[in-house]
């Protein structure tokens, strides 16, 4: 089949069967009856998959109350979720989409039992989240109608599914399921499979940059998480974002991930969430993770820097980069501002002030004198908050310089300890790096590794544009420093993130 031909390849139409009636099964039967399915579902719990469809009742009601489908179409989408009595049912179905529990030989009898029910061109989907797409399909009959097709929780609610073909799936039928996707109202993403597919991979370091920096006594989770929603524009910090998601669901992921990967330590997971996970302290539902909830928890205290004086005058030398604009910002908050050539950095009465390039500022001060480092920030206008490391060679007078200069713009400032890349670039630049070294492996095209990661974890911008922002030199240059520090194999960068870096170096 060409491209032409699979581009205009048509929605799987007809009965879809799902089994599995648990809280993904669930969902995704909603998603498929919502778009004109009939949909059975079966659970090898009896009982269980009525249960769901009087869950999905009261999902759609609620739909109903507020206005956003009117009871008769909540009825009909009700009505076209048949719960089944036994997999003989499902004969008739041109789709099954598999969500059981996440075991590979409890999945590989349920498909080869399905194999010999459904019709030879009924495709079978999976909607596993961590096993191999060819591992799963590898005693079928027919591994070519095979695939992965992974909703993301609440199925009904998340946009993205990530289409995921094993060694032997036919691209038709890819195809086929990128086109069903599109025609339930979801955004498809295709990808390889490999460990994590696109999402629960690239997504992988801006939850372990945080935990190693909080190890590394950066500073307080609620500072790291306040410097990655307020400077890098990220929609939560990855401490909230793990305590809502469930610390044991988030370590599982990292720990599968790791294992799946023969424990490249580019995956290895944190000591600090493993601890929490050990103690039972798994965020929201058990009352304490990385913060604590209910009516007498203390309030999470962000490390804010006290007031200081703005200063008089700055020196700017070069261009800073993305920081660019805050030097305009100076000028505009009455800072008296002088231009010069030479590579981009700040002086404030002495103090260097540059982006964070990896390195410690402690090790420059050795040869540069006072040093201050600046942590990345989206959007360095917008940012109500910025991240300062200071060389422990400056003292507290010229400390306040810097921080009265940020001020200043208006922006808070948080003080982040000397720790190699800071907070929101070290994580930033692991992210865009793992990115990129997913598209170097072919797990999947550049496109829809962007539209995996703003679909499915809202991303505040695509990583491949964010490495432009950036300039792939300085993410590489973050990246080498870090692994210089740190030695332990996990801060590689991908050979296609040098070969970006260079690409840019012979453009300049
Ligand atoms: N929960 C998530 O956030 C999430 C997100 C994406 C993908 N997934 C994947 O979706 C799948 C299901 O996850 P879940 O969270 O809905 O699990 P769940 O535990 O809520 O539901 C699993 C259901 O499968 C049923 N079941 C078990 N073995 C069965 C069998 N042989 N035949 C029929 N039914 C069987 C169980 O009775 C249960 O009702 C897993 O593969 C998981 O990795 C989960």
């Amino acid at each position: 089949m060409n491209d032409k031909a699979l581009a205009t390849s048509a929605a799987i139409s007809g009965h879809v069967a799902v089994v599995g009636a648990g809280a993904m099964g669930r969902g995704i039967a909603l998603v498929a009856a919502s778009a004109g399915h009939t949909v059975l579902l079966f659970d090898a719990i009896a009982g269980t998959a009525d249960k769901a469809r009087t869950q999905l009742g009261r999902d759609l009601d609620r739909l109903v109350e507020r206005g956003r489908i009117t009871v008769d179409e909540a009825r009909a989408r009700l009505a076209r979720i048949v719960p089944a009595a036994g997999l003989d049912d499902l004969r008739d179905v041109s789709l099954v989409i598999e969500a059981v529990v996440e075991d590979m030989s409890i999945k590989r009898d349920l498909f080869q039992q399905l194999e010999s029910l459904v019709a030879p061109d009924a495709v079978l989907a999976t909607n596993t989240s961590s096993l191999s797409i060819t591992g799963l399909a590898c005693e079928l009959r027919y591994p070519g109608r095979f695939a992965g097709m992974h909703f993301f929780n609440p199925a009904p609610v998340l946009p993205l599914v990530e289409i995921v073909h094993g060694a032997s799936t036919d691209r038709s039928v890819i195809a086929q399921l990128q086109a069903t996707a599109v025609a339930w109202g979801k955004t498809p993403v295709v990808c390889g499979s490999s460990p994590g597919f696109i999402v629960n991979r690239v997504a992988r370091p801006f939850y372990g940059e945080a935990m190693r920096a909080l190890e590394e006594g950066a500073a307080t989770p609620a500072t790291i998480d306040a410097l990655m929603r307020e400077s890098g524009g990220f929609r939560m910090g990855p401490f909230e974002l793990t305590d809502l998601i469930g610390q044991d669901v988030n370590y599982s992921v990292t720990e599968s991930v790791y294992k799946a990967f023969h424990e490249d330590p580019r995956y290895r997971p944190c000591a600090v969430q493993q601890e929490l996970v050990l103690a039972g302290h798994l965020g929201r539902k058990s009352g304490r993770g990385f913060y604590q909830y209910g009516d007498a928890a203390p309030a999470p205290e962000i490390d804010t820097a006290p007031a200081a004086p703005m200063p008089v005058r700055l020196q700017v030398f070069g261009r800073l980069g993305p920081a660019q604009p805050l030097v305009a910002m100076a000028g505009a908050a009455g800072v008296v501002v002088t231009c010069h050539d030479g590579p981009g950095h700040m002086d404030i009465d002495g103090l260097k002030l540059c982006l964070s390039d990896g390195r410690l500022a402690t090790e420059r001060a050795a040869t540069e004198g006072p040093v201050a480092l600046l942590d990345l920030a989206l959007d360095y206008t917008n940012a109500s908050r910025l991240g300062l490391a200071f060389a422990d060679q400056v003292p507290d007078t010229m400390r306040a310089t810097a921080i009265g200069l940020l001020q200043g713009m208006n922006k808070q400032v948080c003080i982040v300890d000397d720790v190699p890349g800071m907070v929101v670039m070290r994580t930033v630049a692991m992210l865009i790096n793992e990115a990129v070294d997913a598209v170097y492996r072919k797990v999947a095209n550049e496109a829809d590794i962007e539209t995996a990661m703003l679909r499915g974890v809202n991303y505040p911008l695509g990583l491949l544009d964010w490495l432009q922002r950036i300039g792939a030199n300085h993410v590489l240059t973050v990246v080498q420093n870090l692994d210089r520090i740190h030695g332990d194999g996990r801060y590689r960068a991908s050979p296609l993130l040098r070969r970006k870096a260079a690409l840019a170096s012979a453009h300049q």
